[in-house]
């Protein structure tokens, strides 16, 4: 690939107390690729993802967007910089609903030509906004205006990925997008992620489904025990290939 990588990471370490999470990670991510990030349980997926999108600092390395050093040391950071993350465990806020939950930061307010502090919030447009994305998912809602807490897991899910769809610009992060949805729900996801590609951004999938990933990805990166262990471009051919860089067995 030519040109410079949307995301860059170089060598990142990461440390809880003891716990090393991520012992030198790189990895770049392209505009209009779907980058797959492989691993058991505790390789260090997330870990990465929330250190690439302002939850968490690395100890050590650095990471680059467009090829300049980013400072991305909050999560309102990442978003600025265009890096849009459906995290693991649904940041989403319980108490309001998911309109709400969609604009929350970020609200729709009129009229534009007025400073910021003087405008009126228009419930009714982030309403009418957040309604039809989600309507694109063909996840059904109890009711529109119900705090997100009374939804099930994959109604938030499903929330929580038609927001980063929305205000995609460059990068987006997905960390097991799929992993509370019916298969159905599960499909339209997999659209959508094939659609924030063709629109040019990056888009960096975590999953434990190697289905998704043969059908989806166009390079995989596969972390174990905080290490990146491999890197290929998945297809039915490889597919044990990949299973045992993630597991951990000789081929
Ligand atoms: N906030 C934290 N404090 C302490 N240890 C943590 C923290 N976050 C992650 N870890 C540890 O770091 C390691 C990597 O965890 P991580 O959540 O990144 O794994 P993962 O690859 O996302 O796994 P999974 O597939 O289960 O989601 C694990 O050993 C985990 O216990
Ligand atoms: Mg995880």
């Amino acid at each position: 690939m030519s040109g410079v990588p949307v995301l860059s990471v170089r060598d990142g370490h990461k440390r809880f107390g003891a716990v090393h999470a991520l012992k030198g990670v790189s990895l770049d991510a392209w505009r209009g690729e779907v980058l797959a990030l492989l691993g058991d349980n505790g390789a260090g997926k997330s870990t990465l993802v929330r250190c690439i999108s302002g939850v968490h600092a690395l100890d050590e390395g650095e990471i680059r967007l467009d090829g300049e050093i980013a400072a991305i040391s909050t999560p309102s950071l990442a978003r600025r910089a265009g890096i849009e993350t459906v995290y693991q465990d649904l940041a989403l806020f319980d108490n309001l609903t998911p309109a709400q939950n969609f604009y929350c930061g970020r609200e729709l307010s009129f009229p534009s030509w007025l400073p910021l502090g003087l405008r009126f919030v228009s419930n009714r447009a982030m309403d009418r906004e957040a309604a039809s994305v989600i309507d694109r998912l063909k996840v059904k809602l109890p009711k529109f205006d119900a705090p997100v807490a009374l939804m099930s897991g994959g109604q938030r899910q499903a929330i929580a990925v038609a927001r980063a769809t929305v205000f995609a610009r460059k990068l987006v992060i997905l960390d097991e997008p799929t992993a509370a949805l019916g298969v159905r729900e599960s499909r339209k996801v997999l659209d959508l992620v094939r659609q924030l590609r063709d629109e040019g951004n990056a888009v960096i999938l975590i999953t434990h489904n190697m289905e998704h990933v043969i059908e989806l990805a166009d390079r995989a990166v596969v972390l174990r025990q905080g290490r990146k262990v491999g890197e290929l471009k998945p297809d039915r051919g490889n597919q044990h290939e990949l299973v045992s860089l993630i597991v951990g067995a000789e081929a």
